[in-house]
C-alpha cells in the first residue's frame, strides 16, 4: 500500500511516520519538501503531488492549528483548513485513494454539558472552528473515500503542549490560575496516530465504515484540574524537580480574553468509533501521564 502523509512534523505526523509505518510506503512531507510540494498555501501543487505520487491512502495531518492568529489570517486559515483539503478530496476521488483528515471539537458552539455525538449539528465559534468545519463539508462533498477524526486538546511529547507549560511555570511561581470551566479531554498524538493505523487497516477490509466519527482519549477534565494532575504527577515522578507553585487557583475563562472565542463543552462522545472500528479508547490520565515520564 502506497500511503501519502501531509503535514509530517506537526504533533500528530510526527506520530503518524511511526504508526503508518507498518502498513506500507510511506512517503512523508512537510510545507518546505524538496522533491514533492507538500504546502498547502498551494493547493495545485499539492494536487500536483497527489497525481505525481497515485498513492492508495492520503493522510492528511497538516492544518492551520494557531487559533488566535487565525481570527487577523482568516483567508490563509480558509485556505490550508478547508480548500486544500477539498482539492485533496477531489483528487483521491478522482484516484480511488482513501483520504484520512483530522477536525476538532471547536466546530461546535460549547453548549451545556452533553458530550457531542457525530449528528449534532455545529455550530463553530471561531475562524479555526469555521474554517475546518468547511474542511469537513469539502471532503464529504467530493464523494472521496473519507474518514474524518474529530478531536481535542491534542498534546504530543515533542513541541510545546499545555502541560509543559504548566510544569515551567509551577517551577517560576507560587500562584497559578487556570481556567476551570472549558471541559474536554486531552488526547495525546500518539494515540491519534494508533487509531488512525488501526482504522486504516480496518476499512481495507470494510470500507462502509468509513465517515465522520469523535475521537478523544476517555473521561473528561477542565484546564484547573489538568493542570493539577500534571503538577501532582510531576510532584510524585520527579521529587527534586524545584517546583515552587502553593495554590493553583481556578478562573472562569473571561479571566484570559483570547481573540478566539473557545467553546466551554469540549466533550466528544466516542461510542461509534469504539463500537465500528472495535477500540477501546485509555483514560486521558493514561496518556499524559506517559507522556510526563517520557519528558521528565
Ligand atoms: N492541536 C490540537 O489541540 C487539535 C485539536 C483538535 C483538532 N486538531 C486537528 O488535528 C490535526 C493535527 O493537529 P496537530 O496538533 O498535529 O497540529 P500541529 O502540530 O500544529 O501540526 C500542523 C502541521 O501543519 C503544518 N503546516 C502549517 N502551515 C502549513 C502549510 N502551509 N502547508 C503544509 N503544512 C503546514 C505545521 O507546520 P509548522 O508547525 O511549521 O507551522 C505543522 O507541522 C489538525 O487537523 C488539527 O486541526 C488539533
Amino acid at each position: 500500500m502506497k500511503i501519502l502523509l501531509l503535514g509530517q512534523n506537526g504533533q500528530v505526523g510526527w506520530e503518524l511516520q511511526r504508526s503508518l509505518a507498518v502498513l506500507g510506503q510511506v512517503t512523508a512531507l512537510d510545507y518546505d519538501s524538496a522533491e514533492h510540494c507538500g504546502d498547502f498555501s498551494n493547493p495545485q501543487g499539492v494536487a500536483a503531488t497527489v497525481r505525481a505520487l497515485q498513492p492508495d491512502v492520503i493522510v492528511n495531518a497538516a492544518a492551520h492549528t494557531a487559533v488566535d492568529k487565525a481570527e487577523s489570517e482568516p483567508e490563509l486559515a480558509r485556505l490550508l483548513n478547508a480548500t486544500t483539503p477539498g482539492v485533496l478530496a477531489e483528487e483521491a476521488a478522482r484516484l480511488g485513494a482513501w483520504l484520512i483528515h483530522y477536525s476538532t471539537d471547536y466546530v461546535f458552539d460549547g453548549s451545556g454539558e452533553r458530550p457531542w455525538v457525530e449528528t449534532d449539528a455545529p455550530a463553530p465559534l471561531s475562524v479555526y472552528g469555521r474554517t475546518k468545519l468547511e474542511g469537513e463539508q469539502l471532503i464529504q462533498q467530493s464523494g472521496c473515500q473519507h474518514l474524518i477524526l474529530r478531536t481535542s486538546w491534542v498534546y504530543a511529547a515533542r513541541g510545546g503542549n499545555f502541560a509543559k507549560t504548566m510544569l515551567r511555570l509551577a517551577q517560576e511561581r507560587e500562584r497559578l490560575t487556570v481556567i476551570d470551566d472549558q471541559w474536554g479531554a486531552p488526547t495525546g498524538a500518539d494515540l491519534l496516530a494508533d487509531v488512525t493505523a488501526h482504522a486504516i487497516a480496518h476499512l481495507r477490509q470494510r470500507p462502509q465504515d468509513g465517515g465522520l466519527y469523535h475521537c478523544v482519549a476517555a473521561g473528561q477534565t477542565n484546564w484547573h484540574a489538568y493542570a493539577r494532575y500534571v503538577i501532582e504527577q510531576a510532584r510524585s515522578l520527579r521529587p527534586e524537580l524545584p517546583i515552587q507553585v502553593q495554590e493553583i487557583a481556578p478562573v472562569p475563562t473571561s479571566a484570559f480574553p483570547t481573540p478566539a472565542q473557545r467553546p466551554h463543552n469540549s466533550r466528544l462522545d466516542t461510542r461509534q468509533l469504539q463500537t465500528t472500528f472495535g477500540l477501546t479508547l485509555p483514560h486521558w490520565q493514561q496518556g499524559v501521564a506517559r507522556m510526563l515520564r517520557e519528558i521528565l
